[in-house]
């Protein structure tokens, strides 16, 4: 989501690791072990699944005996695309892509198209694209209606709607406050998950928009808390006096592919939708005061777009209601008014893609903040299930959860009945890295570490009240603030960490306070960017992270990468040696592939009077490829600020390249692929991002193939193939 952090006074924590590393994996890379089942072994069962149907390097894709077969690492096959401000998709030469899927296209059959005039009702969108496409994940759907795990022409997509372009939606001219029922609840409604049945026909992936499993999940649909939270005091509402279900999600950001064949939402800026009014905090004890601030949401706040000012047509309706986050019952619990509602958001929620009739539940045991995503750790017979999550705001911490449960490959096929088992019951810990390269996980557990009935600024009276309030838990812990936690993925080569930190405006190289951190050696750089007439200041560009675990919490960690324009100074902030085949700034979605190949996604407000966001394509080597290295960084008063950090191998041309630049004003976030390894799906999101009526800043995706249009701007999912058959992006 773009500048919604540029814009809060929010702040990050850092994550844990990973206890149960296997060495294997590790070693893998160093003397290329020749067993595929060595490499099968460390692997998620949906990436083993993947993996072992898609004839690419590191398995001796025609060997019989793949004993016998040499893993490699996979090699980039593409010319890299050109930095780019044209209002089109650019693709490397040999690629094509179709639009699938775009904001308030039909997800049911008789819903009209859409008319590019807003003239769609709110209602409607329960049964249409919602807008700004955000993270995404394709299961293979068998003719029995399951997960097929290898199929590759008929699947179900899961698609995060994260936040809306608001004057896009509506006719002309947008009611303030109280705003008109109908255009708020279309709003709500464009937010939330979609799950659409695809299908191959005649060789190119439709939308079924008849598909069984087609669904909207909306701020509305009814879920379930489950863990630890569940039932307590902090999530009573007047919609479930009883705290165990709530109104739906929101700000659906990152997200999570789970070894069980579900789909993990996470709920990232939630906070910034309520109202919160002048003189509540008088009406509330001290501890709620405390956990609302924490999270952003003070008193006197409106909320984004003043949804609690509707006055609904009916009066019972929670709808708009909820949105009012302040006292205004009489109540003791609150089970009369929604000052408790803000509880109920900020987790990570387990969906099943293949029930169109589930309920959706909250998994609290991974705590709550601005949820990126949810990252599975590689699974094991035996060993615990590893989630990695961040928090992006900035400052903010890197999470941890270990599974109390321990993996049992006969749950691979038991949907959300296997979430039950591995994501209610476990420990959530938090990370500190140090500035020798080590680092350490910390538990988050009631009792333990000063997370205790008597800690000064919020009693940890419960694991609930831990899990409720991880941002003030990492606090009290002493965890590392990072410069804004988004995507995290593992590579399934080496079973090692990647986790993106997209930028930090609030970093500082001289006169540090609670919200502005020093740099240090995981978040090494300060520096100023010129972007057209406008100056930035702080880690501009961003990073990208990654750690080995190394058994009993702690892990080793260096720097994969630096974000960065190609002709900045290569000793303090173009420190990865970029050049214009693969510069970028502001990392923010990532995923490594089944074949070893990592994706990364710019969501970018610094390089774009050079470039509009884009996608890059990598081949990473290993935790301590390059070596220690000092950043001169020049502080605010000119003094130089010299900080020791770890820096992994410059990749060069060969190992990082730019695959696809996007139109004007977007954000790149998502991405997923068919099993087959031949069919990329990835989201524009926010196309023409500032547009108003009257001042549309791009036209696309209509633009794609009609330069001369006047149309909408939408967010949506192509569809990307290589011309020739090929597999995606490798020789
Ligand atoms: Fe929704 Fe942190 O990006
Ligand atoms: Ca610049
Ligand atoms: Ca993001």
């Amino acid at each position: 989501m773009q500048d919604r952090n540029r814009t809060t006074s929010a702040d990050f924590v850092e994550n844990d690791n990973n206890p149960s590393n296997n060495p294997h994996l590790s070693d893998l890379l160093q003397v290329r072990l020749s067993r595929r089942t060595t490499v099968m072994g460390g692997l998620s069962a949906t990436a083993a699944a993947m993996f072992a149907s898609v004839p690419l390097v590191g398995c001796g894709s025609d060997s019989k005996d793949s004993s016998t077969a040499t893993p490699a690492l996979p090699k980039l096959g593409f010319t890299p695309v050109a930095r780019s401000l044209a209002d089109t998709v650019m693709l490397p030469t040999g690629y094509s892509l179709s639009v699938l899927y775009a904001l308030g296209d039909p997800l049911a059959a008789g819903v009209a198209d859409w008319a590019d005039n807003g003239s769609e009702t709110g209602a409607s969108y329960e049964k249409r694209s919602g807008d700004h496409h955000d993270a995404m994940a394709y299961y293979g759907l068998g003719d029995d209606g399951k997960w097929a795990s290898t199929r590759s022409d008929r699947g179900v997509l899961c698609i995060n709607h994260e936040n809306i372009t608001q004057s896009m939606l509506h006719a002309g001219a947008i009611s303030v406050a109280p705003r008109l029922e109908d255009e708020a609840l279309k709003e709500i409604n464009a937010h939330g998950v979609a799950i659409l049945e695809i299908k191959k026909n005649a060789g190119k992936f439709e939308v079924v928009r008849t598909g069984a499993v087609n669904r909207r999940i909306t701020p509305n649909t009814p879920m379930e808390l489950t863990g630890p939270v569940r039932g307590s005091r902090f999530t009573v509402t007047a919609y479930d006096a009883k705290g165990v279900k709530s109104m739906g999600t929101i700000n659906n950001c990152g997200h999570g592919e789970t070894p069980w064949g579900t789909y993990l939402s996470g709920e990232e800026n939630w906070a910034f939708y309520y109202q919160r009014l002048a003189g509540d905090n008088a009406k509330r004890p001290a501890p709620d005061v405390a956990l609302l601030n924490r999270y952003g949401i003070t008193e006197g706040t409106a909320g984004s777009y003043a949804w609690a000012s509707v006055v609904a047509a009916d009066p019972a309706s929670n709808v708009f209601k909820r949105w009012n986050a302040s006292v205004t019952g009489a109540s003791m619990t609150g089970s009369d008014d929604f000052r408790h509602d803000a509880n109920t958001f900020g987790w990570v929620v387990e969906i099943d893609p293949f029930n169109a009739a589930s309920t959706p539940k909250k998994r609290t045991a991974l705590g709550r903040m601005a949820h990126e995503g949810a990252w599975f750790g590689p699974v094991s017979v035996g060993k615990p299930i590893i989630v990695y999550t961040g928090d992006d705001s900035r400052n903010e911490y890197i999470y941890k959860f270990v599974s109390e449960a321990l993996w049992d490959a006969a749950d691979a096929a038991k949907g959300t009945a296997a979430g039950d088992k591995y994501l209610d019951k476990g420990t959530l810990y938090v990370g500190k890295f140090k500035a020798d390269g080590t680092g350490e996980w910390v538990a988050l557990v009631h009792g333990q570490n000063g997370l205790t009935d008597d800690n000064a600024t919020f009693p940890f009276t419960s694991q609930a009240a831990v899990l409720v309030a991880a941002r003030l838990a990492g606090d009290a812990v002493g965890a590392t603030k990072m410069d804004r936690p988004e995507w995290c993925t593992v590579n399934p080569l080496t079973g090692e960490v990647y986790f993106t930190l997209t930028n930090n405006s609030r970093r500082v190289a001289a006169s540090p306070s609670s919200s502005s951190p020093m740099v240090d050696a995981a978040n090494p750089r300060y520096y100023e960017d010129v972007n057209g007439a406008a100056t930035s200041k702080g880690n501009v560009n961003g990073h990208i992270i990654r750690w080995r675990e190394d058994g009993a919490n702690k892990f080793s960690w260096d720097i994969y990468l630096f974000g960065a324009q190609a002709d900045a100074n290569l000793s303090n902030v173009n420190v990865s040696g970029l050049s214009a085949n693969n510069d970028f700034s502001s990392p923010d979605g990532i995923y490594a592939d089944p074949r070893g190949v990592l994706w990364i996604q710019t969501d970018d407000g610094a390089y774009s009077d050079v470039t509009n966001c884009m996608m890059l394509a990598a081949v990473p080597g290993m935790v301590g490829d390059g070596g220690k290295k000092t950043i001169q960084n020049t502080a605010a008063g000119g003094a130089v600020v010299p900080v020791d950090t770890f820096v992994g191998k410059n990749p060069g041309d060969e190992n990082l390249r730019r695959f696809l630049v996007g139109p004007k004003e977007c954000e790149i976030t998502g991405l997923t692929m068919t099993p087959d390894g031949k069919t990329m799906f990835v989201n524009i999101q926010h196309p023409g991002e500032n547009s108003k009526i009257g001042d549309l800043r791009s036209h696309w995706p209509d633009s794609q193939t009609n330069a001369g249009s006047s149309k909408r701007p939408r967010s949506a999912t192509i569809v990307i193939t290589r011309n020739d058959g090929g597999v995606i992006g490798l020789v």
